[in-house]
């Protein structure tokens, strides 16, 4: 995770942003830190790396890289963002992890929800899919390809969620036909989310199989997991939401098996 210090919208790279509606600074450095404490109570390991002044989007880790075992495939970000992946790479670097970076147009995390040996990889919108190849080689994941179906959807993490090595939830208007067929060709079981729930991003969660952490405002997705037996730990987004983003956009995973 980085933190909220430097957290702006300077320009307008999804449908969520608005330059005019920027977030309160003291407001969104307690928004950040609850989500950190949210982490550690629920026995998560948190390491942060600090944001630069320079990158007013740095406080979404996720979409700097997919991470597996020692290695990682640094993002290729859209050129508002691309000040922040030198810092991804010297923390990588710095932390032992063998690093290539995407020669094409991948948005990390963003657009590559691990799920066991597989990799659940969108496209259409910041990824290329030639960049679902390199990932693939380097981290040895089987990939699913899973195209979202336009800007509001500009990140995979808005769409899907993982909450189990068996168990997923998504929304499915956001993906196009034979992308929702893949999906639910993969013998899991999935919970399907509506529209608000989706637009409020309720499926930007992290989950760790036992403890869900996801955004507040979304009760019916919150009630079916936890009639599902899971841990579920509502938290303000407000401030995160006007760059476009929530909880699971904040936090990279570092502990891909
Ligand atoms: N303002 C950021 C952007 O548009 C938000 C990124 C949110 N991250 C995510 N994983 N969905 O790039």
């Amino acid at each position: 995770m980085s933190d909220a210090r430097y957290f702006r919208v300077d320009y307008v790279i999804n449908p969520y942003m608005d330059t005019a509606v920027q977030p309160d600074p003291a407001a969104a450095a307690a928004e950040h830190d609850a989500l950190v404490a949210a982490h550690l109570a629920a026995g998560r390991k948190v390491e942060l790396l600090a944001s630069a002044p320079e990158c007013p989007d740095m406080v979404y880790t996720a979409n700097a890289a997919v991470v597996r075992g020692r290695r990682a495939v640094l993002a290729n970000l859209p050129p508002e963002r691309r000040a922040e992946t030198p810092y991804h790479h010297e923390w990588f670097a710095d932390n032992g992890f063998e690093v290539i970076e995407s020669p094409y147009p991948f948005s990390g995390q963003g657009d590559a929800l691990a799920c066991g040996d597989l990799l659940l990889a969108g496209y259409g919108q910041r990824t290329d899919p030639r960049a679902h190849d390199v990932v693939a080689e380097f981290l040895g994941y089987g990939i699913v390809p899973l195209r979202t179906t336009g800007p509001r959807w500009y990140d995979l993490d808005l769409v899907v969620a993982v909450l189990g090595p068996a168990l997923l939830a998504y929304y499915p208007d956001a993906l196009d036909a034979p992308s929702r067929a893949r999906l639910r060709g993969l013998g899991l079981e999935l919970i399907e989310v509506g529209e608000r729930e989706a637009t409020a991003f309720a499926l930007n969660l992290v989950s760790d199989g036992t403890t869900v952490t996801m955004t507040a405002g979304a009760p019916e997705l919150a009630g079916r997991l936890r009639e599902r037996g899971l841990t579920v730990v509502e938290l303000d987004t407000t401030q995160l939401r006007k760059g476009g983003g929530g909880v699971r956009c904040t936090a990279l995973t570092l502990d891909n098996r």
